[in-house]
């Protein structure tokens, strides 16, 4: 790997959370194919680490990411035909689909622009945190292309469709509150406390039985599709799944703490995993 491709992403783990960020902000951190292939393998490299419980996605400079990058992602690859278009395509959407059923829980930190080909990471992390004075748009209307990439579907997914509507044929800009109100992210804050806000929920996360959330995050994403009877059966056999998986028998364990020890209330907290049976 080159020099160049090792610095598009960086990142650290402080406490049980890995804080990944895009790092071109020289190019608005957009996405050219050497950042897409250093993150699927960062994301590769964090995944199962037994010190990481949860991963933000945050942008370094003054944006999260300006989309996928004209020259490089577009210009640069198209020169090398279809080859080169499918290549660079599956680079991208195979770290979006990595990064959308992560093992552990994601965070999407969102401190500045957000463009066009951002809104796949946006959507795939499980949870968006956003600055007041970040901005988000569609900006694909305004230089001739649709939203590709999954990017249509993401809006019309996490919006109602006259919002999805709006961006995708207008190019607006919407601000943190507006992407707030609109639901696009979980909650809009001061610049000044984005850091502190979201290590405050990454530090919820690290809270819950690791287990039991990589079940959960799926079953939110897989159910929309599903009709009523099939999610009630496919609930059933991903709890029986996360029971097998859960060497801790953490699901025992809460309910041991809560009814047996009355050490806490499972309404109000989590029961306190460390004293589970030991992981095996
Ligand atoms: N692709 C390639 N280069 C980019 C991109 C991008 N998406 N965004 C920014 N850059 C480059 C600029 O060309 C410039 O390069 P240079 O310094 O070599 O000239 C550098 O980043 C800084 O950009 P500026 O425009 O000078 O930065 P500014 O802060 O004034 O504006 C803004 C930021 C609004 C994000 C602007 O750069 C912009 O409109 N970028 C394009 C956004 C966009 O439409 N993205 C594509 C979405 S569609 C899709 O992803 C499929």
């Amino acid at each position: 790997m080159s020099e160049e491709q090792a610095e598009t992403v960086t990142y650290t783990v402080e406490n049980g959370v890995a804080w990944v960020y895009f790092s071109r902000p020289a190019k608005r951190n957009a996405m050219s194919p050497k950042l897409n292939r250093r993150m699927m393998e960062v994301l590769d490299e964090l995944e199962y680490r037994d010190d990481v419980g949860a991963l933000v996605l945050g942008g370094e400079g003054t944006a999260w990411s300006a989309g996928m990058d004209l020259k490089e992602y577009f210009r640069e690859t198209e020169a090398n035909g279809l080859r080169g278009i499918r290549k660079s395509q599956s680079e991208s959407y195979g770290w979006f689909r990595r990064l959308r059923w992560y093992q552990k829980p994601t965070i999407a930190m969102v401190n500045g622009w957000c463009f066009g080909g951002g809104f796949g990471p946006l959507f795939a992390c499980d949870l968006a945190i956003c600055s007041d004075d970040a901005k988000f748009g569609l900006s694909e209307i305004n230089w001739g292309i649709l939203p590709g990439g999954g990017v249509t579907k993401v809006v019309v997914d996490l919006l109602p469709m006259r919002d999805a509507m709006w961006l995708t044929l207008t190019g607006d800009l919407i601000d943190g509150k507006q992407a707030s109100a609109m639901r696009l992210v979980n909650e809009s804050v001061p610049a000044d406390q984005l850091k502190a806000r979201t290590a405050e929920i990454a530090n919820m996360m690290l809270e819950k039985n690791p287990v039991t959330l990589k079940f959960a995050k799926d079953a939110v994403r897989r159910v929309g599709l599903m009709t009523y009877d099939e999610a009630e059966d496919y609930l059933v056999r991903m709890q029986e799944a996360c029971n097998f998986h859960d060497k801790t028998e953490g699901r025992k364990e809460g309910i041991r703490q809560f009814i047996d020890e009355k050490s806490y209330k499972p309404g109000l907290g989590a029961y306190d995993k460390d004293r589970a049976k030991a992981d095996s």
